[in-house]
């Protein structure tokens, strides 16, 4: 017997029939009707009408895991907007801090509540001494940035214990500027102690990029002034990166939030999913890649190898675009300019090729391969000097405001504590056999 669909009622009380889909359960031969609401059916109604046959998709590839009005992202036509503001009109127009207070607060904000903005996040830059003497430099010599980020993101958590106060507006907003300010002094931090230099403060005169350029890269001379191309080059970045809808990082972080864990701890596991060479450590592999291959005239056996399963083209291919990234097409761009201080990269040139060939190969056609954000990101970042372990640091920065706008949404939603089910593939119940008597 099929289901009565919902109604959707307008304004004038006039009733119309949902989209919906209809199943039939073979089994007992009974028919449901589902609605579709927003483009997905609810599972809960799927499982109403079929209990305990569950839907199984082990990487979440045909589940969406919830609603958002954070990102929206169209991979068939190559579209990437946040709140509604397309990709290329905030890397051309917007700053990153900006791009954070739209992320968070849904709406880009007017002069006077930028300013407020601007000077909260600047004045939390500053982190505990113990983060740093004792917690930092407590780390092996050679240990990676991105370790240590990680490990000290969730070490915050024992220094602001209000932060377990995620239902409490005022310490969450807090939490939120705390994190944005503080993630690039501790990145700065984790790369001065992986080269033995001395930490340097923040200078709380500077924007926020110029801050992080010169936490990094200040020596001797009182104050650092880093060249504006090269600051706007990686503000850009920053406001690329800043959020992807929901990526491997985004999807842990609900689902330690969804545990009512600080936030803290969930940008901690954040980025720790962001660690991975399949998420933020892609471009970290391009440039090994691209260094490996070592000249243009090695560029098509290369492709014939990738072809032929002999490891992936790193920084192609996307899980949700299946065309040319957008924030590609603005990288490239902003690479040119950079290169016009730093001087071409001599990767480039392979990149372009390989570019060329694989974007007229029927391998990557017909598989909708493209170059992706990390298959230029990290020619720009080299090229401004950071060494590799830096690059997935660089992209947990200015993820950090994509992680904490979803967390605040997943709270906000009253969203249940995320778990879901398995198929049981293993053994039948058994008997414990002592160690004397297995064989
Ligand atoms: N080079 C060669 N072949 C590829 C590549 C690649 N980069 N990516 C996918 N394929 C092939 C894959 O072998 C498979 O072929 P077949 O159907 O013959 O088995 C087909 O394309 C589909 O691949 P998949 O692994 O099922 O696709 P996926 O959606 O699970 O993976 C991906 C997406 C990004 C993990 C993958 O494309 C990849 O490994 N790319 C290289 C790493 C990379 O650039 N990662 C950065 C992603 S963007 C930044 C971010 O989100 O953090």
């Amino acid at each position: 017997m099929a289901q009565p669909v919902p109604c959707i009622v307008d304004e004038e009380g006039l009733e119309s029939v949902a989209e919906s889909i209809t199943i039939t359960d073979n089994r007992t031969g009974e028919t449901f009707e589902l609605p579709i609401v927003n483009g997905g059916v609810a599972a809960n109604e799927w499982s109403k009408a079929v209990p305990g046959v569950w839907f199984y998709d082990p990487a979440f590839m045909y589940t969406a895991a919830c609603e958002s009005s954070i990102t929206y992202l169209d991979g068939e036509a190559g579209v990437l907007r946040y709140r509604g503001y397309p990709i290329e009109q905030l890397a051309e127009k917007s700053s990153y801090l900006e791009v954070a207070y739209l992320l968070l607060n849904g709406e880009l904000p007017t002069a006077e509540q930028y300013d407020v903005w601007r000077h909260d996040v600047t004045y939390h830059t500053f982190i505990h001494e113990n983060v740093r003497k004792r917690f930092l430099e407590g780390f092996h010599y050679d240990a990676h940035p991105m370790g240590m980020l990680v490990s000290a993101v969730a070490a915050l958590s024992t220094f602001y214990l209000d932060a377990k106060d995620i239902f409490d507006p005022e310490s969450r907003s807090k939490q939120i500027i705390r994190l944005i300010a503080k993630m690039p002094t501790l990145a700065a931090a984790a790369h001065r102690f992986s080269v033995g230099m001395p930490f340097v403060y923040p200078d709380n005169t500077l924007d926020f990029a110029s801050n992080f350029l010169s936490m990094m890269w200040k020596v001797a001379e009182p104050r650092f002034e880093p060249d504006p191309v090269l600051t706007r080059a990686l503000d850009v970045l920053f406001i690329l990166h800043a959020d992807h809808e929901q990526n491997c990082s985004t999807t842990a972080m609900r689902v330690v939030g969804s545990s009512h864990a600080d936030p803290y701890s969930a940008t901690a596991a954040a980025a720790a999913a962001l660690y991975g060479p399949r998420h933020g450590g892609a471009n970290e592999a391009v440039i090994k890649m691209l260094t490996e291959i070592g000249s243009i005239d090695n560029v098509p056996a290369f492709v014939e190898s990738v072809k032929s399963g002999g490891g992936r083209l790193q920084g192609f291919g996307h899980r949700v675009y299946k065309s040319y990234d957008p924030r590609a097409t603005i990288i490239k761009r902003t690479a040119d300019e950079v290169f016009s201080v730093t001087g071409k990269n001599p990767l480039l040139d392979i990149a372009l090729k390989l570019e060329e060939i694989a974007l007229s190969d029927d391998y990557f056609i017909s598989r909708r391969l493209y170059p992706n954000v990390d298959f230029y990101s990290g020619l720009i970042y080299q090229a401004m000097g950071f060494p590799l372990e830096m690059f997935p640091v660089l992209f947990a920065i200015p993820r950090t405001a994509g992680w904490l706008t979803h967390w605040q949404e997943m709270l906000d939603q009253d969203s249940k504590i995320a778990r879901p089910r398995q198929l049981y593939i293993g053994d039948d119940a058994r008997d414990y056999v002592p160690v004397e008597a297995r064989g």
